[in-house]
């Protein structure tokens, strides 16, 4: 297998080919005048199944996935795995209201037609990738989050809500400590309530896990509940680290002891890799050497 690294992923990519010992390929992308993506593929002909590593986020993505594809495969490429570590339109997964598309599903529709397996990371919905008719696996980042704090000192585990539980019981498992989950109301776009912590969190050193942080709202939240209920420290990992705006440094500058992601986008708080559950991923089924 040769990996292959698109302008959002390249590190990542990097790691995943180190993870299985096999080639790795850079992309040269870049942007005509006009806007539109110009990508190359750096290297010779390709005579092995490849896995592109490609962000469909912002929509500049997808169609950067769809461009390295089609490069890979005129150079010979044999099957293609597209690995994608945040998945772009993920959240809009059903009709919310009556006009909208199923924007998930069109995405699913698209990329099926020119891969043969997909691999995401913590995407919103797992169902989601029933929409594909090739093989398809949502890799955890719970091992990656629990590895990185093991022997840090954490003392409890919280998700800011109820949809997040598994996350924490994942990851405080792992860690041999207590998880439980936070109440969440969403009151905007950028604004949730989080109800007081009915656990005991006097004196203790908190991890909060989140599939992801946008605005930072629901974080800034719960850490606040937290540290008022008397955290000692609180840190949060989340596994996509969007950061809409000034997010991380509203989060770096607030109470809050670390603020983690996972490196499926990444920026400056993306110290977590997801290298080894995706490399774990593409050793079945695809041939690695
Ligand atoms: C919600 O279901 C998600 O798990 C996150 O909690 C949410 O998307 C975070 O958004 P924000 O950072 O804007 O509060």
């Amino acid at each position: 297998m040769i990996v292959i690294g698109g302008s959002s992923s390249a590190g990542l990519a990097g790691e995943i080919a180190r993870e299985l010992g096999c080639g790795f390929m850079k992309a040269e992308t870049s942007r005509f005048p006009d806007g539109e993506c110009y990508t190359k593929l750096e290297g010779d002909a390709i005579d092995d199944d490849v896995a592109i590593v490609q962000n469909t986020y912002p929509d500049s993505g997808l169609v950067e996935m769809l461009l390295l594809r089609d490069a890979a495969v005129g150079m010979g490429a044999k099957r293609v795995a597209m690995v994608i570590p945040y998945f772009g339109y993920a959240r809009q997964d059903r009709l919310f209201k009556p006009g909208e598309p199923t924007s998930a599903k069109v995405m699913c529709s698209v990329l099926d037609r020119f891969c043969d397996k997909v691999v995401t990371v913590d995407i919103h919905k797992e169902a989601t990738l029933q929409n594909f008719s090739h093989p398809h696996k949502d890799v955890k980042a719970a091992a990656c989050i629990a590895g990185y704090f093991r022997g840090k000192g954490i003392d409890l585990v919280l998700s800011p809500d109820i949809g997040a539980k598994d996350r924490a019981k994942d990851v405080g498992e792992r860690l041999g400590v207590p998880y439980d989950h936070l109440q969440k109301t969403r009151l905007s776009g950028t604004e949730v309530r989080i109800a007081p912590a009915e656990m005991d969190c006097k004196g203790k050193r908190i991890l909060i896990v989140d599939d992801m942080i946008s605005t930072g709202g629901t974080i800034i939240a719960a850490a606040s509940a937290l540290k008022e209920a008397g955290a000692a420290e609180v840190s949060v990992a989340c596994t996509h680290g969007v950061f809409v705006n000034d997010a991380f440094n509203r989060l770096s500058s607030s109470a809050l002891k670390e603020v983690l992601s996972c490196n499926t986008l990444e920026g400056p708080a993306s110290k977590i890799s997801v290298a080894s559950v995706i490399a774990e991923e593409l050793r079945r089924g695809f041939r690695c050497r």
